[in-house]
């Protein structure tokens, strides 16, 4: 009987639960036994862990979250193989481990591959939707809905008071959630880290906006391209005009998944797992053009950023 490991790791994402629970039981209708990994590397590397047992994984489909917790652990990256880590290995027994987690997990599971000889696949979880290899990665759809949801009600009260309302949404260093946000919610500028902006024509934008009839601008910030404070802040000191600014933060990252991401997690994990069982590792697990892909856990090709300013610039065509 195989003996498999399931870790979540790096920020969590609306969808790793059904992940976990894909996982899980197609570990068990293989005939093996599944080990939940908790609280990510971390736990990895004191050998924190329990076997699943029936009914673990039961009611959790659609919770956002994740039930084996997650902790960033940067550490690892740094360990020789008589670390925390190699010596919880030694305990652990795994004959394979399932990582759903972001880039920083697929560095951390790629070097269980190569250092620990413990066979890995990745399944990519994050709300950020930067990992090359797959169209979506879960928690996007999910994040992305949170915040179409919240600036529609931002824009009711902006549109009620006249106001600007400068809005920062998360994404770390790529601008594809705040593009869609701005796209779905017909923002009137969006600033993302792939395109520099001049905080005068932003505001020569908003000015035109006004002009053109509208009673309120809203201006999209992706986190990697500033802070809504100051950019409120360069605003206000320009124009005459009353300004608010929200920051979405990590209320983007929770609450029930979306039926998207619950069924990308499903089909996904379920597929990682069978490759994992029969022996195929060292990848990641991807869904392109609704076809399954694998690449492998050391990628070298970084983000698209084509796909950010394409999503940007008909935005802000449209805004
Ligand atoms: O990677 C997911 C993410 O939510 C990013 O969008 C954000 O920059 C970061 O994690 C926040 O990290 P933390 O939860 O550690 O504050």
């Amino acid at each position: 009987m195989k003996r498999i490991g399931v870790l979540t790791g790096g920020g969590d994402a609306a969808g790793m639960n059904a992940a976990v629970r894909a996982a899980v039981r197609t570990i068990w209708h293989n005939g093996g036994e599944a080990l939940g990994i908790r609280r990510g590397w971390q736990g990895l590397a004191e050998g924190d862990a329990e076997v699943m047992e029936q009914g673990s994984v039961s009611g959790i489909l659609h919770q956002g979250g994740t039930i084996l917790r997650t902790f960033r652990y940067p550490e690892f990256v740094s360990e020789d193989s008589d670390g925390p880590v190699g010596k919880a290995l030694k305990k652990l027994k795994l004959d394979g481990l399932i990582v759903i987690g972001g880039d920083g997990s697929f560095r951390g599971a790629h070097k269980l591959e190569t250092m620990f000889d413990l066979p890995t696949v990745g399944v990519p979880a994050t709300i950020d939707n930067d990992i090359p290899g797959t169209d979506r990665s879960i928690g996007y759809d999910t994040a992305l809905n949170i915040a179409v949801d919240a600036v529609d009600k931002i824009k009711d009260t902006a549109s009620s008071h006249g106001r600007i309302f400068v809005i920062e949404v998360m994404g770390r260093d790529y601008g594809l959630l705040a593009a869609q946000v701005a796209m779905a919610t017909g923002a009137e500028e969006t600033l993302v880290p792939e395109i520099p902006y001049d905080i005068d024509e932003i505001c020569r934008g908003i000015e035109t906006a006004y002009d053109k009839g509208k009673y309120h601008a809203l201006i999209i910030v992706a986190e990697g391209a500033g802070r809504a404070s100051q950019i409120s802040f360069d605003i206000k000191s320009r124009l005459n005009r009353s300004v608010r600014m929200v920051v979405l933060g990590h209320i983007q990252r929770g609450g029930a998944p979306t039926a998207f991401d619950r069924i990308l997690a499903t089909r996904v994990t379920h597929h990682a797992t069978e490759l994992l069982l029969s022996g195929k590792h060292g990848v990641m697990v991807g869904i392109v053009a609704n076809k399954f892909k694998t690449s492998s856990l050391n990628k070298k090709g970084g983000m698209n950023h084509q796909v950010v300013k394409r999503n940007w610039e008909l935005a802000q065509l449209l805004g």
